[in-house]
């Protein structure tokens, strides 16, 4: 198993500003495709430290253009890993906090040793998806950081929904422009079932929203499909006979190795990805003796258009 080393607490405070200050050491970050449509590695950079505007522009540019961003070597408290998170946005709250850390509850964690109230192993996230889509405005980002990793295996995959989208024939592309899905929070057509909201988180969490199955990227203008087979219940007026099959066959094609990037965790890392323009999945394929351990935090987005 390996371990993240967490550096002392109070070593980078959430809010801290930002500007190039004494002892800001990022000259020598690096941006490095991962492959030629998804996911950026980057370098160079200590996120517990101050962050120069520049440096924090750079990073913007290279989570909109790239999709996934790789930062290494990273060390952080829970609260350092708000403070880097806050470098792209503001915090979204998640749904089920049941899986608050409780001296951060904004951070969650992903963990391989949870269960379902019957016994079986709750593995978060297997199963591509989309994070949040049964938000009127969904989180635009997702990070994780690795705290304790799996020896081999684990690894999350992306799926690049804009190169997918662009790869549809004229005429299917015709075809759902303008179609408008409905996201629950725990779709009765998924075969991957979530863990149960507590009545309290039921009462702020939406019955239903509505959201095009195509939809653009506020901040490049790219066109992607906005698929998530865990929380869409069915199309606006039409048949279930006829949404269901065009949703597998959308998957399907959205999700062929071509569009994937598949990330292998190394201790440090702490990836940030664009909920707007990619699906994503968890894999439960190693040792459940030894433990998989990220902290979790979701970013504020807006109403897809
Ligand atoms: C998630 O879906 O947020 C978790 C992904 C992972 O654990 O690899």
């Amino acid at each position: 198993m390996r371990r993240l080393v967490v550096p002392a607490a109070g070593s980078w405070q959430s809010g801290q500003e930002t500007g190039v200050a004494a002892g800001v050491k990022e000259e020598a970050m690096e941006v490095k495709p991962t492959t030629d449509h998804t996911g950026a590695e980057v370098r160079g950079i200590d996120l517990a430290r101050p962050v120069s505007d520049e440096a924090k522009a750079v990073l913007n540019r290279a989570f909109v253009a790239h999709g996934v961003l790789v930062i290494r070597e990273q060390s952080l408290s829970p609260h350092q890993v708000l403070g880097a998170v806050e470098l792209f946005g503001r915090v979204f709250m998640q749904h089920n906090t049941r899986f608050a850390i409780p001296e951060c509850p904004q951070i969650h964690y992903i963990s391989n040793n949870d269960r379902f109230p019957d016994g079986r192993r709750y593995i978060p996230g297997e199963g591509w998806h989309t994070d949040h889509s049964n938000d009127a405005r969904p989180p635009k980002a997702t990070v994780l950081h690795a705290v304790s990793l799996p020896d081999r295996g684990g690894d999350t995959q992306f799926a690049n929904m804009a190169a997918a989208h662009a790869a549809l024939s004229p005429s299917l592309q015709d075809r759902i422009a303008g179609l408008v899905a409905i996201h629950v929070y725990q779709s009765s057509h998924s075969a991957r079932k979530l863990m149960a909201l507590s009545d309290a988180n039921k009462e702020r969490v939406p019955n239903a929203v509505l959201h095009p199955l195509v939809r653009t990227h506020p901040e490049n203008g790219r066109k992607s499909l906005y698929l998530n087979p865990i929380r869409i219940e069915g199309i606006l007026g039409m048949d279930h006979k006829e949404a269901l099959p065009l949703l597998d066959e959308l998957l399907e094609h959205a999700t062929a190795e071509r569009f994937q990037y598949r990330h292998r965790w190394q201790p440090g890392d702490l990836v940030i990805w664009d909920n707007r323009c990619l699906l994503h999945k968890a894999n439960g394929d190693y040792d459940m003796e030894q433990t998989r351990y990220l902290y979790r935090v979701m970013l504020e987005g807006d109403v897809p258009r």
